[in-house]
């Protein structure tokens, strides 16, 4: 089955998805993206990411595309026609096509509204029950990590020098302290079983999973410290994991060479990762 895309206000095939060669999300990163999962067909906290894109839009003196609803339609309109029961909605928002100039164009350039999805399992995740290995690696991406940019080649190094270090994934690590994951947000849970993650500010991106976890924690009557944490605290935790939009709630096992824990996915993590997909599977839309 081919893949329709949507591409400013239309439905096309995927080799008809373009956009031009003077968009400034190609020439600047100049756009913001959003990530929302898909579970039995339905959006997962469809309203956190809207709100997090008009906030992305804001700070970037972007206007939103279109409204609201009209995004909700787009999204549903493309996991129909793509018959995607698991997976993802991915949408991006650029500032428009214009000719290549450091000075933002005119506010009345039309932005340029993507949206195309992936099929994927996201529920049964390997990673999930296996665990991921961790690697530290120092944070130079820009300082406002809390506007979701589609500046991505940082994160995407970190990445690529985690596997070839033979890890999952890599923790970003800023003045001596965790920030967060290449794309995904850092906990552990200390000795005493209070879940830590770093507080909220430019130096990491709100994470629409970090509020719904954090709120099924709290539920639990589980402790949670919002507060930075090093590396060698990490090591030295019962447990750690990680938040995501498709990823939930993953497992850390190894960070740095180091076992977490008994080195196997911990208690409070499945706990965590059980409340927060059923959770979703209910209050999706
Ligand atoms: C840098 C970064 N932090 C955190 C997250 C997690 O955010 P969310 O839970 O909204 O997917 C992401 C997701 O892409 C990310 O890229």
């Amino acid at each position: 089955m081919e893949r329709i895309v949507y591409v400013n206000g239309n439905y096309v095939p995927e080799p008809d998805a373009k956009i031009s060669v003077f968009d400034r999300g190609f020439l600047f990163a100049d756009g913001v993206y959003e990530v929302t999962s898909v579970i039995d067909g339905k959006l997962v906290d469809f309203a956190g990411h809207a709100a997090r894109l008009r906030r992305s839009l804001a700070e970037l003196k972007m206007e939103m595309p279109c409204s609201q609803e009209e995004l909700l339609s787009i999204h549903r309109e493309l996991i129909v026609r793509n018959e995607v029961t698991e997976g993802l909605v991915y949408l991006q928002v650029t500032r428009g096509v214009a000719d290549r100039d450091f000075v933002f164009p005119s506010a009345a350039t039309p932005p340029t509204l993507i949206l195309f999805t992936q099929s994927k399992a996201v529920v049964d995740n390997p990673l999930a029950d296996r665990g991921a290995r961790i690697v530290s690696i120092e944070d130079i991406r820009w300082g406002r990590r809390d506007i979701k940019t589609v500046q991505l080649l940082y994160p995407s190094m970190a990445k690529m020098i985690a596997r070839e270090k033979g890890a999952d994934d890599a923790w970003l690590v800023e003045d001596g302290v965790v920030t967060e994951g290449t794309s995904n947000n850092a906990y552990i849970v200390t000795q005493d079983g209070t879940i830590v993650t770093r507080d909220l500010s430019s130096h990491i991106l709100a994470g629409i999973t970090r509020a719904a976890v954090l709120k099924c924690a709290r539920d639990l009557q589980m402790k949670v410290e919002e507060r930075p944490f090093t590396i060698a605290e990490a090591q030295a935790a019962r447990e750690a994991f990680t938040t995501s939009a498709t990823g939930f709630v993953c497992p850390v096992i190894e960070i740095d060479g180091a076992a977490v824990g008994d080195g196997q996915p911990g208690p409070v993590a499945r706990r965590l990762r059980q409340a927060y997909v059923e959770e979703s599977r209910k209050s999706a839309i």
